[in-house]
C-alpha cells in the first residue's frame, strides 16, 4: 500500500534536531533564524500563531468582519472569532479559486481584512491575486496570505500586495521542520508590534519539541510501504479506523487547548532545523514532484479533474482530484494498494446570519479525494493510479466536469514542458 503522505523530511535532518535537542545550541532571536531573502520575516510556533499574533496586533475593533477563503482549516476561524471577529466565507468559482466578484459583494463598512488561504499545493493565479489586491487597496483592507500548504522554497515569498504572508513548516507540510513558521509583515509598526507580543510569551520547552522529534520519526517510518501495511492489518485487526488514527498522531498541537499551544515562542533546537529547512531547500526534489503530478495530470485524460488546475505555480504539497464518485474512488484505489482518501483537516466556513454560505466550497468538499505522490514512487506506479482515476470517472453518464481537449503528446514531454515553464 502506497501511504497517502510521507514526512517531508530525511533521516539525516531528523538526527540533526535530535543533535540541535543534546546540545546546548546558540540561541537565535525568533526574527533572525532563517535564511529568508524577505527581510520582514519573523519566525513562530505555526501560521495559527501567526494568525493570532497578526490580528492582536492589528487590533480591529470587536464585531469586525474578516472574508475567509471558503475551505480552510476550523482554527483560523476559531482564532479570528477568540479576537471578536466575524468571520465571512468567500466562496469558490468553478475553477475552484476565490470568486472576486463574491468577494466585492462580501464587503460592507464593518469589512477590515481578507485571509486568502493558497490550497491544495497550489498559489491563486497572479491574475486573480493582483485583481483582489488592488480591490482592497481601494476599499482599504489589508490582505493576510495563509501560504500554509504553499511553500515553494524562495520561488514564491507571497504577492506583494499583502500586509501579512504566513508559511507552514507543520509535519505533514512540504520541507517540514515539525512545526514552525514564517510570518513577513509589511507595515513595520505592526511587524514590531508582533514581535513585542511574541516575546513576552513563553517558550516552547525542549522536551516538547524532543516529544514531535520522537513522534514524527515513528510516523516516518510507517510511511513506508511495508510498514504501513502491516500497521493497517494490524489496527484493522483490533476495529479501528486508520483514517483517524493517522489524523491524531499527525495532531500539531495534540493534548493542549488551541491558545495555550499556540501562544508560544518557537525553542532554539526547532528554531534551528526550521533555519536547515529552509536553508538547504530542496528545489530539484520539488521539480521532481512537480514534474510526477502534471504527468499524472496529463494521465488521467481530463487535468481538470485536478484541483486548482489553473494554477501557474503549484507544489503538489498534496494530489487533490473531483470526483463524481468519491467513495467508489476511493475504494477501488485502496484495493489496488494506493492509500487514497477524503478525509482532510480542511473544512467550509460557515456564513454568519446574512451571508450566503458558500455552496461550491461545500459541493467542492463532497467531491475532493486526496492520493498519494511522492518522489518514491515510481512513475510506472503513478501512471497505474492514473489509469484507475481514468477508469473510475469514465463510467460516469453524465461528467460534470467539462474536460480539456489534450494535445496528441506523451506524458512526459507534456510534463517536462510545464514543469521548465512553471519552474522559471
Ligand atoms: C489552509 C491552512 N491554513 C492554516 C494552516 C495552519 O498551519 P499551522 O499548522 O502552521 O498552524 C493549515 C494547516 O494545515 C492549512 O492547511
Amino acid at each position: 500500500m502506497w501511504a497517502r503522505k510521507r514526512i517531508d523530511i530525511s533521516w539525516l535532518d531528523l538526527a540533526k534536531a535530535a543533535g540541535f535537542l543534546a546540545r546546548s545550541t546558540p540561541k537565535m532571536r525568533p526574527s533572525s533564524a532563517c535564511n529568508w531573502p524577505a527581510v520582514e520575516a519573523t519566525y513562530c510556533l505555526s501560521v495559527r500563531t501567526a494568525l493570532d499574533l497578526w490580528l492582536t496586533a492589528k487590533g480591529f475593533a470587536r464585531g469586525s468582519e474578516i472574508l475567509f477563503s471558503a475551505i480552510t482549516i476550523a482554527d483560523m476561524v476559531r482564532i479570528a472569532e477568540q479576537h471578536s471577529l466575524t468571520a465571512v466565507p468567500i466562496d469558490f468559482n468553478v475553477a475552484l479559486q476565490p470568486d472576486v466578484q463574491q468577494l466585492k459583494r462580501l464587503v460592507t463598512p464593518r469589512t477590515k481584512a481578507i485571509v486568502l488561504a493558497h490550497l491544495f499545493g497550489s498559489v491563486i493565479p497572479m491574475q486573480t491575486m493582483d485583481e483582489i489586491s488592488l480591490f482592497a487597496e481601494q476599499n482599504d483592507l489589508v490582505i493576510f496570505e495563509d501560504c500554509a500548504q504553499g511553500f515553494q522554497g524562495i520561488r514564491y515569498c507571497g504577492h506583494d500586495g499583502s500586509d501579512a504572508v504566513a508559511f507552514s513548516f507543520g509535519p505533514i507540510k512540504t520541507a517540514t521542520a515539525l512545526g514552525g513558521a514564517i510570518l513577513q509583515v509589511r507595515d513595520p509598526d505592526v511587524r514590531a508590534a508582533v514581535r513585542t507580543i511574541q516575546a513576552a510569551w513563553p517558550q516552547q520547552s525542549r522536551w516538547s519539541f524532543a516529544k514531535r522529534v520522537a513522534r514524527y520519526s515513528l510516523l516516518k517510518l510507517l510511511g513506508y510501504r511495508l510498514s504501513f501495511r502491516i500497521l493497517t492489518f494490524l489496527w484493522s485487526r483490533c476495529g479501528r479506523d486508520i483514517d483517524q488514527q493517522l489524523g491524531s498522531m499527525a495532531k500539531n498541537f495534540g493534548g493542549q487547548s488551541l491558545f495555550e499551544g499556540l501562544r508560544k515562542r518557537p525553542s532554539a533546537p526547532q528554531l534551528h532545523l526550521l533555519n536547515r529547512r529552509v536553508s538547504r531547500f530542496d528545489s530539484q526534489q520539488q521539480k521532481q514532484k512537480l514534474s510526477m503530478g502534471l504527468r499524472f495530470a496529463h494521465q488521467i485524460g481530463n487535468p481538470c479533474l485536478l484541483a486548482c488546475s489553473n494554477s501557474e505555480r503549484r507544489n503538489f504539497w498534496v494530489l487533490a482530484v473531483r470526483s463524481q464518485q468519491p467513495r467508489q474512488l476511493v475504494a477501488t484505489l485502496r484495493r489496488a494498494g494506493f492509500d487514497a482518501t477524503q478525509r482532510s483537516s480542511l473544512g467550509v466556513v460557515d456564513a454568519p446570519d446574512g451571508f450566503s454560505p458558500a455552496v461550491q466550497a461545500r459541493n467542492f468538499m463532497d467531491e475532493i479525494v486526496f492520493l498519494p505522490l511522492y518522489p518514491e514512487m515510481p512513475l510506472a506506479e503513478v501512471k497505474r493510479m492514473a489509469g484507475i482515476v481514468r477508469k473510475v470517472e469514465d463510467t460516469q453518464d453524465s461528467p460534470r466536469f467539462m474536460p480539456r481537449p489534450l494535445r496528441p503528446k506523451s506524458s512526459a514531454s507534456v510534463a517536462d514542458e510545464a514543469v521548465d515553464a512553471a519552474m522559471r
